[in-house]
């Protein structure tokens, strides 16, 4: 079960990084050649958000159940705290990543009720950039690929 949702968790992380790349890149052309807001860019907003729920959830079972990092670290807290590992899986990672959630969910949330195409694209680039941004400040770089 822990192994299959790492597996899942670590696979979706990739999914995740192409689809704000790609969507971040798309808004910031079609901000410049403004560009009218259509179909496709209401689908790619509406996928990329459900990656990164889907992605918080896969994170939010680890956390509370799964990883034997944050079940080390629940025993004794006040030593996790001491700890870079430790704390960087039981505060920094789920903190800062919850963070950037919020800003990707607001920037989709926005986006419908801004009067005009310019203005959708400009909120998608500019929360979606806050968003990626705060994914890669915290990535456990060394588990993930392998680096240890
Ligand atoms: C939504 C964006 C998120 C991304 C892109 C992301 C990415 C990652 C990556 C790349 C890893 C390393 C996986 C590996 O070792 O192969 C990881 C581990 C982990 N993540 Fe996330 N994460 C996200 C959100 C969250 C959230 C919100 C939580 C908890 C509330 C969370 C909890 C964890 C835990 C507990 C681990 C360590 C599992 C272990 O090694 O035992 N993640 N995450």
């Amino acid at each position: 079960m822990y192994t299959a949702f790492l597996h899942t968790h670590s696979t979706l992380a990739y999914v995740v990084f192409a689809m704000l790349i790609i969507t971040i890149i798309r808004w910031i052309t079609k901000t410049a050649n403004n560009a009218s807001f259509t179909d496709t860019d209401r689908k790619w907003v509406k996928f990329t958000v459900l990656a990164v729920h889907v992605q918080f959830l896969v994170g939010l079972i680890l956390y509370i159940f799964l990883s034997p990092i944050t079940q080390e670290a629940f025993a004794d807290v006040g030593e996790a705290m001491r700890n870079s590992k430790l704390r960087f899986m039981l505060v920094e990672h789920a903190s800062t990543n919850i963070l950037a959630v919020v800003a990707i969910t607001i920037a989709s949330a926005r986006s419908k009720r801004l009067p005009t195409d310019k203005l959708k694209f400009k909120n998608l680039a500019l929360l979606f950039s806050i968003g990626l941004v705060l994914l890669l400040s915290r990535v456990p770089w060394v588990n993930w690929l392998n680096l240890g």
